[in-house]
């Protein structure tokens, strides 16, 4: 199951990522829109700024060694790399993403005479090959979805992580569950997104955390960002319409065509409350 999974994965991200550039850019992840979701900017500036006020958030001012878990073509990486003039690694399950991103790096440098410091691998996160305490900043946008086992994710990244070292994710969730648990409704809704976006399934930012604290972590937050980066959706929904968007689905493939065929999944995922955009940061002890 396990194998299969992963194997969905990396297809379904070698199929859609040369379009998702094209289109959106080199940011797989939500763009943030203000705490309340009313700010009205480019796509691509949102996206940035979600980087931006998650390490205002978990207070990271400097980085030296940085892990990009689930780094798709390295947007993050890279712009870590430039702004904290540190060393990056990217890993994903995504040949086709390991690649682009390892080229991306490469032109980046060339268009700003100092090549940044960052490489790329197709790795596994739930068993990277990396030494204990090799990076003081270990970083997961949008990859948490993904894995089979989160316990072991995010063990995984505590146990790479350098004494001292921050851990910042932001991962598709459902809502909290300890009031009511998911209807039927939502149980089915819920494995319509799992179908269409190669997720073995997600939990809550409670469950989350829950895990969190049984790891060697201190000053451990979350938050729920579902309202800051919800617009997100309508911009994608809306740009997904040009002729650009159109041809390239067309080229890339079923599994992508119903990625964007299910968008509006997300969209009334976050409209009635069943997705949460969690985000979850902490310190390893030292
Ligand atoms: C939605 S993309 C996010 C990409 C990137 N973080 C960004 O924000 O642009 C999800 C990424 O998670 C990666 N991923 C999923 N499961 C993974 C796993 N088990 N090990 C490593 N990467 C994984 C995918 O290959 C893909 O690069």
């Amino acid at each position: 199951m396990t194998s299969t999974l992963y194997q969905q994965i990396q297809q379904f991200y070698d199929a859609s990522s040369d379009l998702w550039e094209k289109v959106w850019g080199e940011h797989m992840h939500h763009g943030y829109y203000g705490a309340e979701g009313t700010e009205r900017k480019d796509r691509r500036q949102a996206q940035i700024d979600l980087i931006e006020e998650l390490l205002h958030w978990a207070e990271v001012q400097q980085a030296e060694q940085i892990l990009d878990v689930g780094c798709g073509i390295g947007g993050s990486s890279l712009y870590l790399a430039q702004k904290f003039g540190a060393t990056a690694i990217g890993i994903t399950l995504s040949p086709v993403q390991a690649n682009r991103a390892t080229e991306r790096a490469t032109t980046f440098g060339m268009a700003n005479s100092t090549l940044p410091n960052a490489s790329f691998q197709v790795a596994n996160a739930l068993a990277m090959p990396f030494a204990d305490g090799s990076f003081d900043l270990v970083w997961s946008l949008e990859s948490g979805e993904h894995m089979p086992d989160k316990a072991q994710f995010l063990q995984e990244c505590c146990r790479v992580l350098k004494p001292g070292g921050t851990f910042i994710m932001a991962t598709w969730c459902h809502r909290p569950t300890h009031l009511q648990p998911l209807t039927e409704d939502e149980q089915r809704h819920l494995a319509d997104i799992y179908r269409v976006y190669c997720l073995p399934y997600v939990i809550s930012l409670p469950e989350y955390e829950q895990i969190a604290k049984d790891l060697p972590l201190k000053n451990i937050r979350t938050a729920d960002w579902s309202t800051a980066v919800a617009p997100f959706w309508d911009v994608v929904i809306d740009s997904a319409f040009n002729p650009l968007a159109i041809v390239g689905l067309l080229r890339s493939g079923w599994t992508t065509i119903q990625a964007a065929l299910s968008l509006n999944l997300m969209r009334r995922g976050y409209q009635q409350g069943l997705i949460r955009f969690g985000v979850l940061c902490g310190r390893k002890y030292e």
